[in-house]
């Protein structure tokens, strides 16, 4: 499978990134490294370390960037550890610090990961495939009230405690094992009347899973703090969310950093896609772009 993920607000995130031409720069989600590689061929003199907690994003954006690898360190690892996987004379130096969050295209794409509800596969949902959680962990040997707490904290899910009642006492029966048993549960326990409306009846569910397996809000707070010990002075934090639990976060973060005198919001208000950017690519409706200048 060819690895292809049309990048978001390219132009945009590049123009806020980059204040130093000869930095230091971290990608926090290189992905199939579209954004990194505007970066590195826009500018001949900096020099990137490229994050991805997924091999086989890193496999792809090495060989999309080989070009310029003498100018890449690459890391396999989650980002909110990144402050200790990078060294310690780096730390208080790097000109911009990157983050594209959420799934990249191919992963939603290869059915087997089991990030989609729109094909039949295990019930997996890692981004990395050493997390021992995985969705059907989650969904068979979670308590009815834990999954309730997770379908309406992170799916938003007006039906929650219906779909795990559904979900529980499928289980008894058998182990729900494929993301299609699942999509089937969760049609059977919204009614009818409340399906006609808001999507894909499923679209929640796999939401709240995704960010339940992946621990992302947790990994997001985590990262923005450890950006902090490595960001230069006047460098920039740069962050594009996908949902508004992500973006609550985003803002709540920079208006706290702000508040402790750490330097200034770029972006008084979310940068959005243009209205062609999303026909093109209507992944990207739902984007928003958030920036930080440290003092
Ligand atoms: C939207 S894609 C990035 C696409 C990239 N900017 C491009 O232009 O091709 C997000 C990537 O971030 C990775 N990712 C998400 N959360 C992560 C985390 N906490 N640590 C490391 N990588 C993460 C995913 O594995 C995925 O490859």
């Amino acid at each position: 499978m060819t690895y292809s993920h049309v990048s978001v607000l390219s132009k945009e995130a590049l123009e806020y990134w980059v204040q130093d031409q000869e930095g230091v720069y971290i990608d926090a989600t290189v992905g199939g490294g579209g954004h990194s590689l505007q970066l590195l061929s826009q500018y001949p003199h900096v020099c990137l370390i490229a994050f991805d907690q997924d091999p086989v994003a890193i496999d792809a954006a090495k060989e999309r960037l080989g070009a310029f690898s003498n100018r890449i360190t690459w890391i396999r690892a989650n980002f909110r550890d990144m402050d200790q996987k990078i060294d310690p004379s780096l730390h208080g130096h790097i000109a911009g610090i990157f983050f594209d969050l959420g799934v990249s295209s191919p992963q939603f794409d290869d059915s087997s990961r089991g990030f989609t509800y729109q094909a039949d596969a295990t019930l997996d949902m890692r981004m990395d495939p050493s997390n021992p959680l995985t969705a059907f962990r989650l969904v068979n040997m979670r308590s009815k009230e834990e999954i309730t707490h997770a379908l309406r904290e992170w799916g938003e899910e007006r039906w929650a405690r219906r779909i795990a009642d559904f979900i529980v006492k499928a289980r008894e029966r058998e182990p729900i094992r494929t993301t299609g048993q699942l999509v089937e549960l969760i049609k059977a326990a919204i009614p009818a009347s409340a399906r006609r409306t808001g999507g894909h009846p499923a679209r929640r569910t796999f939401q709240a899973l995704r960010i339940w397996v992946n621990d992302e809000l947790g990994a997001l707070n985590q990262g923005l703090e450890a950006s902090q010990h490595l960001i230069a002075p006047k460098g920039r934090v740069v962050v594009i969310s996908f949902h508004s639990l992500e973006d609550r976060i985003v803002k709540h973060v920079f208006r706290q950093w702000a508040q402790e005198q750490k330097g200034h919001i770029v972006t008084k208000h979310p940068l959005t896609p243009s209205d062609e950017e999303v026909l093109e690519n209507p992944r990207s409706r739902s984007a928003k772009m958030r920036v930080f200048e440290h003092f």
